[in-house]
């Protein structure tokens, strides 16, 4: 594998590139402190800009490492970061990854998350070399389970008691799974 970074990628709708501390508002507006985007994540909602602001500056330096993947999603259209998609965790010697992501709720519905795991899922198969890349889903989350679906992706397995909703219920986490050679 040849970890390359962040860079940005092109779509017809989308721009994936790094975060910027002028997102700041962008994210807090769209959806760190939107409690109904957040809540299948484990994060949030942000209490105040403040918050944000902090969290991509940290993500800012984070960049300097060449095993970071962290895009913000930015919609040419309305000229706004509208959400994230990100490799979670990797395992070089397995050359795989976990990628998740997330929009603000008024982007929903437009298959734009999509567009964006497409886009991604090449740039880390043929760009950086990853052999298998999975995401996985709060069993209630149906909607990320069709993005995953649609982006053929095939269901794996399901992990039960995978942890705690923020009202203590446990959930149950679908996983998916792309191999390059799918
Ligand atoms: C999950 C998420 C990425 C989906 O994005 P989106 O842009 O709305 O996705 P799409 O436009 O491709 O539509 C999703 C599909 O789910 C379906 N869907 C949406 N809500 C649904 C529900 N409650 N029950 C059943 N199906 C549902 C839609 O009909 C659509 O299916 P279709 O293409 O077969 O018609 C977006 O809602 C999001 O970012 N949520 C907040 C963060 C999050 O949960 N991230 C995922 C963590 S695993």
């Amino acid at each position: 594998m040849k970890h390359i970074g962040t860079n940005s990628i092109e779509t017809m709708r989308l721009i994936l590139r790094k975060f910027r501390p002028e997102d700041t508002f962008d994210m807090y507006k769209n959806w760190a402190s939107d409690i109904e985007t957040l809540r299948y994540l484990p994060w949030g909602p942000h209490s105040d800009v403040n918050v944000t602001h902090r969290r991509i500056l940290s993500w800012v330096d984070n960049y300097e490492q060449a095993n970071v993947y962290n895009w913000a999603i930015y919609l040419k259209s309305d000229r706004q970061v509208i959400g994230s998609i990100s490799v979670e965790m990797t395992n070089n010697k397995e050359k795989s990854c976990e990628v998740g992501y997330c929009i603000g709720k008024s982007y929903w519905g437009r298959e734009l998350v999509l567009e964006a795991l497409r886009a991604v899922m090449h740039y880390l198969f043929y760009e950086v070399g990853y052999r298998k890349i999975f995401a996985k889903h709060d069993t209630y989350n149906i909607a990320s389970g069709r993005v995953m679906q649609k982006a053929g992706m095939h269901y794996e397995k399901t992990i039960v008691d995978a942890g705690r909703r923020r009202d203590g219920s446990l959930y149950n986490l679908d996983m998916y799974v792309k191999y390059y050679y799918d």
